[in-house]
C-alpha cells in the first residue's frame, strides 16, 4: 500500500517552546516512519506581523535546527523553508481567488491577533489561512499533525479544497487535522488559562526548548498553582492540571499512577519533579542541536536538499492546478 502524506508547518516568530514540542514536533518525529513527510518552517506566515530582519533570519535557522534535533530525519522527511519554494505564494494567490472573505472573517486566530493590532493589521494576516491551505494542498497531504489551535485552519483548508475540486475537477486531496489526545494545548506557566506561546513579552509563561536547566527550574518553581493541597488531574485547577499533564506526556505514565505517586506530596515536590523530567527530556534535543549547528554548512545543506525535493512535488501540483483553472 502506498504511504500516506503528512504535512505540517511551524512559524519562526520566536523561540520554540514545550507546547510546540508536545503538541506538534515530537509527534512529527514519532510518526515519520509510517508516512511521507513534509515539515516546513513557514517564514512567509511569520512576516504577517512585523519582524526584525536580522532576528528573523536567525530564528528561521534555529527553528529548522530544532526540528532536526528533535529527531526528524532527512531520510524520512523533507524539511524546508517555505520561501525557498515559490509555489507556496503562487498557489496562495490562486486560492485567494476562490476563497470567500466571509470564511476568513470567521477565523478565531485572526480575530484574536487583529484585536491587538487594530488598524495596523496587514492584509497578509487576514490572508494567513489561505497561505496555510496552499502549504498543505501542494503536497497531496492526507494528515496535518497540529496542536488544537490549528484545527480551524485545517478545516478551512478542507473547505477551500472542496470548493476548488467542485469547480475545477478532482485536483486536491482533502486533508485531516491530527491532534494528539493529550498535549494538544499546553498552557502557560504563569497564566494557565492561556496557551503557552512563543511571545517574548511573557518569557516566564513558556519553557523554551533551548532554556538551560536553571532557567527551567526557576520558571516551573514560579508556576501558578492554587490554594488547595491534593495533587490530582482536575481540569478546574488549570495550573496543577497543566503541570501534571506535562509530567504525564514526558513520563508516559498513566494518570492513576501519577496521582498515586504524588499522593501526600506538596506542590513544591510536584514542581521539582516536573522540572527534572522536563530537563532530562530536553537534554538530548539540546545536545543534538548544539552538535548539528556546530557543524559548519550542515544545516544549510539539509535545507537546500529539502527545498529541492519539496519544489519538485510542488511544481508538479502547480501544473495540475494551473491547467485545471485554464491558465495553461
Ligand atoms: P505555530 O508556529 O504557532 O505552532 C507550531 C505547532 O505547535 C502547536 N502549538 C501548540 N501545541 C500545544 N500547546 C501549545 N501551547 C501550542 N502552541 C503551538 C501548533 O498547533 C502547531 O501545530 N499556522 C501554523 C503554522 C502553519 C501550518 C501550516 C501548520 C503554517 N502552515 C500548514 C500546519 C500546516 C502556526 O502558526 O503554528
Amino acid at each position: 500500500m502506498e504511504k500516506k502524506t503528512v504535512f505540517s508547518g511551524i512559524q519562526a516568530s520566536g523561540s520554540l517552546h514545550l507546547g510546540n514540542y508536545l503538541g506538534a514536533i515530537r509527534n512529527w518525529a514519532a510518526m515519520q516512519y509510517q508516512y511521507n513527510n513534509y515539515f516546513c518552517v513557514v517564514d512567509l506566515h511569520t512576516i504577517t506581523v512585523p519582524q526584525d530582519p536580522a532576528t528573523l533570519r536567525a530564528k528561521i535557522k534555529e527553528v529548522a535546527g530544532l526540528l532536526f534535533a528533535a529527531g526528524i530525519a532527512a531520510e524520512n522527511s523533507v524539511v524546508f523553508i517555505q520561501s525557498d519554494v515559490k509555489a507556496h505564494s503562487e498557489l496562495a494567490w490562486l486560492l485567494n481567488c476562490i476563497t470567500p472573505m466571509g470564511w476568513l472573517h470567521r477565523m478565531t486566530q485572526f480575530k484574536e491577533k487583529s484585536e491587538k493590532q487594530k488598524e495596523e493589521v496587514s492584509v497578509g494576516l487576514f490572508d494567513y489561512p489561505v497561505l496555510q491551505a496552499a502549504d498543505i494542498l501542494l503536497y497531496d497531504t492526507h494528515m496535518v499533525p497540529v496542536g488544537e489551535d490549528q484545527k480551524q485552519h485545517v478545516e478551512l483548508c478542507r473547505d477551500i479544497a472542496q470548493r476548488f475540486n467542485y469547480r475545477y475537477g478532482d485536483v486536491f486531496v482533502l486533508p485531516e487535522a491530527h491532534i494528539p489526545p493529550v498535549g494538544g494545548r499546553v498552557m502557560g506557566l504563569s497564566n494557565p488559562e492561556k496557551k503557552m506561546s512563543k511571545s517574548e513579552e511573557k518569557k516566564e509563561d513558556s519553557i523554551f526548548l533551548l532554556d538551560p536547566p536553571d532557567q527551567i527550574r526557576k520558571k516551573i518553581k514560579k508556576a501558578t498553582t492554587d490554594s488547595l493541597r491534593d495533587i490530582s488531574f482536575d481540569e478546574k485547577r488549570p495550573g496543577v492540571y497543566n503541570l501534571l499533564t506535562i509530567y504525564q506526556l514526558l513520563t508516559d505514565k498513566s494518570r492513576e499512577d501519577i496521582e498515586n505517586h504524588f499522593a501526600g506530596k506538596s506542590y513544591k515536590d510536584l514542581k521539582e519533579q516536573v522540572a527534572e523530567v522536563v530537563i532530562e527530556s530536553l537534554k538530548p534535543l539540546q545536545e543534538r542541536y548544539h552538535e548539528l549547528t556546530g557543524e559548519k554548512g550542515y544545516l544549510d545543506d539539509m535545507l537546500e536538499r529539502g527545498a529541492i525535493k519539496a519544489g519538485e512535488q510542488a511544481e508538479e501540483k502547480m501544473r495540475q492546478v494551473t491547467e485545471s483553472m485554464g491558465l495553461k
